[in-house]
């Protein structure tokens, strides 16, 4: 099912929000739930990744599937072969070491364990409800000998992680929810643990008009403002067309060292 990017919107304006209410009254319930809980979470969690991580455990305790993006048991399995089917396309090989920033549920990480070598996959995230999650979606697919890293991280300074180690780094839906001080923060540190040649793919919500956020979940940036972002870095930063043609909400930009 492809997804029609609303390039122009601006969500966070009392004007779309009013037309989108009128146009789907039934989604005003849920939004008005989910703004309450939201206000609450950062009331209590000024900083990003404490909210941000308040709200995955809120989301995973009723279904980690969901949690992730996927409303359907269908949907999860049909997210990750898009992004597995990808990567794949573009060479990766089971040589290759990948580490998977922001890895969920494994929706797609299951099938990068069992496509590279033991070892050569390394999840991080923020939230450990999700890792439990992330535990069992390995265990239900008998992937254990694989032995893959699954790691809790509270920022992505990537400090913990060797220099030059990495083949792919990859981050799907993760910048969709993040500041811009957080994907600065990634760019700043990435490179490090590239390996020679290798590369850092990540998605994002695209508008091309007002940059905005909403309830602090759902970020939308210009391509340029992370294109810059990747070049304050001395950073290379491509957007990906054929991505745009899988028909996927969020858009791809592939960085690699300049
Ligand atoms: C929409 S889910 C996508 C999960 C996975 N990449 C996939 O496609 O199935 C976003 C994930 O990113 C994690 N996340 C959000 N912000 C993060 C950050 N700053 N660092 C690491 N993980 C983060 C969330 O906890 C969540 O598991």
């Amino acid at each position: 099912m492809a997804t029609k990017k609303n390039l122009t919107a601006d969500r966070a304006s009392v004007g779309h929000k009013v037309r989108y209410a009128l146009s789907n009254p039934t989604r005003i319930a849920p939004y008005v739930k989910r703004a309450a809980r939201d206000s609450w979470l950062r009331f209590k969690h000024p900083d990003h990744v404490d909210y941000y991580r308040a709200v995955m455990a809120s989301d995973t305790g009723r279904n980690p599937e969901a949690a992730v993006g996927s409303q359907t048991h269908d949907r999860w399995l049909a997210l990750g072969k898009m992004q597995f089917d990808y990567l794949l396309e573009h060479g990766l090989a089971p040589r290759h070491r990948m580490l998977d920033i922001g890895c969920g549920n494994l929706r797609a990480g299951w099938r990068f364990i069992d496509h590279l070598e033991t070892g050569h996959y390394y999840g991080i995230d923020i939230s450990p409800d999700i890792l439990i999650a992330a535990k069992r979606t390995l265990t239900d697919r008998g992937l254990q000998a694989k032995l893959p890293h699954l790691t809790i991280t509270q920022d992505l300074t990537l400090d913990f992680l060797p220099d030059r180690h990495f083949d792919v780094v990859h981050a799907h839906s993760v910048f969709s929810h993040s500041p811009l001080s957080i994907i600065d923060e990634c760019l700043a540190h990435v490179e490090r643990v590239l390996a020679p040649g290798g590369r850092f793919d990540f998605t994002f919500d695209r508008t091309e008009g007002t940059e905005h956020q909403v309830l602090r979940e759902d970020f939308y940036y210009r391509t340029q403002t992370l294109v810059d972002l990747a070049a304050k870095h001395g950073l290379k930063a491509r957007f990906m067309d054929d991505w745009e043609k899988l028909g996927h909400g969020q858009s791809k930009i592939r960085v690699t060292a300049a």
